[in-house]
């Protein structure tokens, strides 16, 4: 099947109340990964790519293996989503080799390190999302300023510094349009988000939920939601690694989440964790070997039990062959009548 739109793909989680995880992808092994758990699992599923990841793969080598993957599994609706666009350019470039969905994250500027302001925020996503809406590929902004770095993007700090503002994210949706909105609740990108187990006052779960009941249309998306599990860790650090104690975001917070409007869940840490940890078992526990399949094979097969635990428990898993997807053309469509706005005002439909 060909790849499918987001917003497609969103409109159905709402429909049926799940989440669907959003999984990082660098190189062939980790598509195969997801793809093995979405076809255990029978789950829709998005896959991105971050600038970095892009780079790393030269963009074509990292496409192609996406539209193998949808050749290879007919029966899986699969997104492909730019993550952490900075600029209109990168958004652009994004849609012209065939990503069905992009992230404009104009909380930053261009160098994805400095806050922006709300207006140039405004600006930037705007014109994202009208070129992008025109090809009927869907867009996700931001709001509030995630913590954390990944692949080189990211202001830092805790991920508490910069909570979104529930007003400003009313005013975002309905300037900009778009499709989802990721919001700033206190997580942040990276293993090291919380030094102990993070409860609900931590994690603003209040804002999250107060900007659902205002934008109930706009799905939304939590980024850095790995939950960097205790025995991933202890695998990576039993086997030479040096890892210091971390917490990430209980699975029952994103759950919680998910009952209150959240759509879309960033995971990326989980998946290196278990990738890091197979291979330094294989290095540890057979230095004689040499050949990449040796150790490439079971670090596949790690990230493929994460990829399928997150499906079951954001919801998704079973859900693959609900609906049809969707040419992206037919989509476009719905945009330019319309019928797809999800901006607050037009809440009253
Ligand atoms: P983690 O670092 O928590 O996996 O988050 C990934 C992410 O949000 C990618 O945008």
């Amino acid at each position: 099947m060909p790849l499918v739109s987001m917003r497609q793909l969103l409109d159905e989680a709402a429909k049926g109340g799940y989440g669907v995880g959003a999984f990082n992808v660098n190189d062939m092994e980790q598509i195969q990964a997801i793809m093995m758990a979405a076809k255990e699992t029978k789950s829709p599923v998005i896959v991105q790519a971050s600038r970095g990841a892009r780079q790393f793969a030269e963009d074509l080598y990292l496409f192609r293996l996406i539209q193998a993957a949808a050749e290879l599994n007919p029966e899986i609706p699969i997104a492909m989503h730019q993550d952490h666009g900075n600029s209109f350019e990168t958004c652009k470039s994004a849609i012209e080799l065939g990503y069905t969905s992009v992230m404009m994250d104009g909380s930053l500027k261009e160098d994805g390190k400095t806050p922006s302001t709300f207006e140039e925020n405004v600006e930037v996503t705007r014109k994202v999302v009208e070129y992008a809406h025109e090809r009927g590929v869907t867009v996700e902004g931001e709001i509030g300023v995630l913590g954390g770095v990944e692949d080189g993007h990211g202001a830092g700090g805790t991920g508490l510094e910069h909570i979104t503002d529930p007003d400003q994210a009313v005013e975002f949706a309905e300037r900009t349009g778009v499709d989802a909105l990721a919001i700033a609740i206190g997580t942040s990108h990276g293993a090291y988000k919380f030094n102990k187990k993070p409860d609900g006052s931590v994690l603003k779960m209040d804002v999250l939920i107060a900007i659902h009941k205002r934008l109930p249309h706009t799905h939304l998306v939590m980024h850095g939601s790995s939950s960097v599990p205790k025995e991933l860790q202890d695998i990576v650090n039993q086997y030479g690694g040096n890892l210091k104690p971390t917490w990430g975001v209980p699975v029952e917070e994103i759950q919680l989440g998910i009952r209150n409007g959240v759509r879309k869940i960033n995971v990326d840490t989980d998946n290196r964790l278990a990738i890091t940890g197979a291979i330094r078992k294989v290095f540890a526990e057979t230095p004689e070997k040499f050949d990449p399949r040796d150790y490439l094979k079971p670090a596949r097969e790690a990230m493929k039990k994460v990829v399928a635990l997150r499906m079951t428990q954001f919801g998704q898993a079973g859900h693959a062959g609900d609906y049809k997807p969707m040419a992206i053309t037919e989509i476009a469509k719905g945009y330019a009548n319309g019928s797809l706005d999800t901006r607050p005002s037009m809440a009253a439909r």
